[in-house]
């Protein structure tokens, strides 16, 4: 766009409400949509138009200000917020070397010397401030906006490798260090697994992962998310370094994770040796990095060179750029999961990008083909960086076609064509035929057969055959199947045919809490069911379990609480356990026989009549909560508990001998 006197203004603020958005969705929401790069081209312009239009300069302007990390809304409500005692500021960065020895020449004139630099790697997670006094770790803040951050102090003592306590011999006064949080590859890998397999939205990048889990409510949940630490800087009244090395140094010392990758550069030259053996080598490092901070090593230097409002200049960081490819979209799919969330994949031409061909991309959700204003036909940016779906990053508007169309999000689900449904708190359309979607169908046997679930040996290809064939719908059905009703399927010998069923009778004996999982309640991942296992211990004590309850439960809010409900409350649902029970598998944990309270002490109960769980079931929590269960009633019977369709004699006799008669639901209100 050119820009002149009379539209400099229009500009000027289209690009600070730009940048305050992407500043937003990047520190706040841990979603950006646009690069880092495209990012800091829109902050370019924006200082060069301030620059050359001064009198729309304005205090408010992001070009002065630091991109705020403070929970506005939503997730981060309940923190609390605490000032920095020296603001945490930003640093000034460039993507082209020849600007180094521009810095470096302002610096040694400014300086009145040749300078010696210390080069970092450029971690990319969350700044964080921890603050020691008396040696004891006190309180970690984020960034914030640079004045006032998030206490996170509770979710910082859960990550292992940051010190609670300092050494003996060292320093007892204040003592502030600043740093990095970040998430491994091999986390961020992990994580994202774990919520690939619940369906659950994957964090795009580590960054992301590790700013998000450092905001989470419950830090037994940041302490799951292995979250790891590096420091590259250190404060305190009477403590004194001549140089940045020095302070490096004490902190490690000091028992605080220090990147060995440093180097003291002796001239800018240097430096540049070391940016580019590090945008090579960085791929194969165990953690992000998006660049290289170069730091002058000499405090005193700093000193005198000093700050803007929002950055060091003894200080810049050169930004590596993310590998990126441009190719066609060719169309959209909607792919329908287990859950029955409807994720938008794009179809590509065919493009290398590090050292792979990429033809699919994950577009996330109907806001982000949106807010990426994508039309079929374009030229779209690819990136990977690490990532284990690539995604489409920008789009290319200058090579659209005129007659161009933006992709249709379905209103129906493209696989059953029920009409879709969006609750306003999510982001994704799902499809609300739960039990009648073959999608859904399929996808939920397929997690049900994986190997952290029940671990039967069916696939994709077999669940599908199997699902044509009418012989497998529901869970349940594994467990009817027949040798017969195999080797009719095409392909299937003898030997292949008793290693399935061997399985399935071997998934038999998969410990409760894997059952759990295996079932498929969206939000219930792996740990969720540990959890609700080993706090329940048996799925009919799940089922019948109030709202309070679950949400007592480790890392159980209200979303999986109430998803945990509407499993159970659905008859189908009911039906299907009932059913997998009379198959033996296990619905209860070893040790549900234990004892979970003495509220029927020195009972003994008749139990008569049908009851909505087995009898066997309602028999065993008699036992649980110290009852005796006896099966005639006498004078000595404490209750009869009484179901549908009871024979008149029991209730009689019961009558007569003054048996106090419980319905099924008194019963359960007596031993709550
Ligand atoms: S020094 C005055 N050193 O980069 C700011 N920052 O864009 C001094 N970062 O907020 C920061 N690795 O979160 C410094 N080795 C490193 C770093 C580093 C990552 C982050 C930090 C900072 C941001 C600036």
């Amino acid at each position: 766009m050119k820009v002149n006197k009379e539209n400099a203004k229009d500009r000027i603020s289209f690009l600070r409400k730009e940048i305050e958005l992407h500043n937003s969705l990047y520190y706040v929401d841990n979603k950006p949509i646009i690069t880092d790069f495209e990012f800091d081209l829109l902050m370019q312009e924006l200082q060069a138009l301030e620059a050359k239009y001064p009198e729309f300069i304005t205090d408010s302007s992001p070009t002065l200000k630091v991109g705020s990390d403070l929970s506005v809304s939503g997730i981060g409500k309940s923190f609390k917020q605490a000032r920095h005692k020296t603001p945490m500021l930003s640093l000034s960065n460039t993507y082209n070397k020849e600007e180094l020895y521009t810095f470096d020449e302002r610096l040694s004139r400014l300086l009145g010397k040749k300078i010696e630099y210390v080069c970092e790697l450029k971690i990319d997670g969350s700044a964080i401030s921890l603050i020691y006094n008396n040696r004891n770790f006190v309180r970690a803040v984020t960034r914030g906006d640079g004045n006032v951050g998030d206490d996170v102090t509770a979710n910082v003592k859960c990550i292992g490798s940051i010190p609670s306590k300092l050494p003996e011999s060292f320093f007892s006064g204040e003592v502030e260090i600043r740093g990095e949080i970040f998430m491994s590859w091999d986390s961020f890998d992990r994580l994202n697994k774990k919520k690939e397999e619940n369906e659950e939205p994957l964090f795009a990048n580590p960054r992301n992962a590790a700013a998000g889990s450092l905001k989470l409510l419950d830090p037994s949940l940041t302490a799951s998310r292995e979250l790891s630490a590096f420091f590259y800087s250190v404060s305190g009244q009477g403590l004194v370094f001549e140089n940045h090395v020095q302070s490096l140094e004490w902190a490690r010392q000091a028992g605080f994770p220090v990147s060995n990758h440093y180097r003291l550069c002796k001239s800018i030259d240097e430096v540049i040796e070391y940016l580019d053996y590090w945008d090579i080598e960085r791929k194969k490092l165990k953690f992000p990095t998006d660049g290289v901070v170069i730091k002058v090593n000499e405090v005193l230097l700093q000193k005198n060179a000093g700050y803007t409002s929002k950055s060091p200049r003894w200080a810049t960081a050169y930004k590596f750029k993310a590998e990126q490819a441009s190719t066609v979209l060719k169309s959209v799919d909607y792919q329908v999961g287990r859950t029955g969330a409807i994720t938008p994949v794009a179809n590509l031409d065919p493009v290398l990008l590090s050292g792979s061909t990429i033809r699919r991309a994950s577009l996330h959700n109907e806001e982000q083909i949106k807010l990426l204003d994508i039309h079929l036909g374009d030229t779209v940016y690819v990136e990977k960086g690490g990532e284990i779906i690539p995604k489409i990053v920008g789009v290319d508007v200058s090579k659209r076609d005129q007659n161009a169309q933006k992709p249709l999000f379905p209103v129906n689900c493209p696989d059953c064509n029920t009409l879709l449904v969006k609750e306003e708190s999510e982001a994704k359309h799902y499809c609300p035929n739960i039990n009648g979607c073959p999608m859904q169908i399929k996808g939920r046997l397929l997690h049900f057969c994986s190997r952290k679930a029940m671990n039967i040996l069916a696939g994709e290809a077999t669940i599908e055959v199997m699902y044509k064939k009418g012989i497998l719908n529901t869970f349940p059905d594994f467990f009817r199947l027949t040798k017969n009703d195999i080797l009719e399927l095409d392909g299937w010998k003898e030997k292949s045919t008793e290693r399935f069923l061997k399985s399935v009778e071997a998934s038999k004996s998969v410990p409760f809490e894997r059952v759990l999982y295996s079932l498929g309640i969206r939000h219930v991942g792996e740990t969720t069911a540990k959890n609700l296992a080993f706090h329940f211990k048996s799925i009919y004590a799940l089922s019948i379990s109030k709202k309070e309850e679950l949400l007592q439960v480790a890392d159980i809010g209200e979303t999986v609480a109430d998803s945990v409900m509407n499993f159970f409350a659905d008859p189908f649902n009911q039906e299907i356990i009932k059913l997998l029970n009379s198959y033996g598998v296990k619905l209860e944990s070893n040790n549900s026989n234990s004892i979970l309270s003495n509220k029927l002490e020195g009972c003994s109960l008749v139990v008569s009549g049908l009851f909505s769980i087995p009898r066997e079931e309602l028999k065993k929590v008699i036992e649980q909560h110290s009852g005796k269960n006896v099966t005639s009633i006498s004078g000595s019977t404490s209750y009869l508990i009484a179901g549908d369709n009871m024979g008149p004699s029991k209730l009689e006799k019961a009558n007569k001998l003054g048996v106090k008669i419980l319905t099924e639901n008194e019963f359960f209100e007596m031993i709550k």
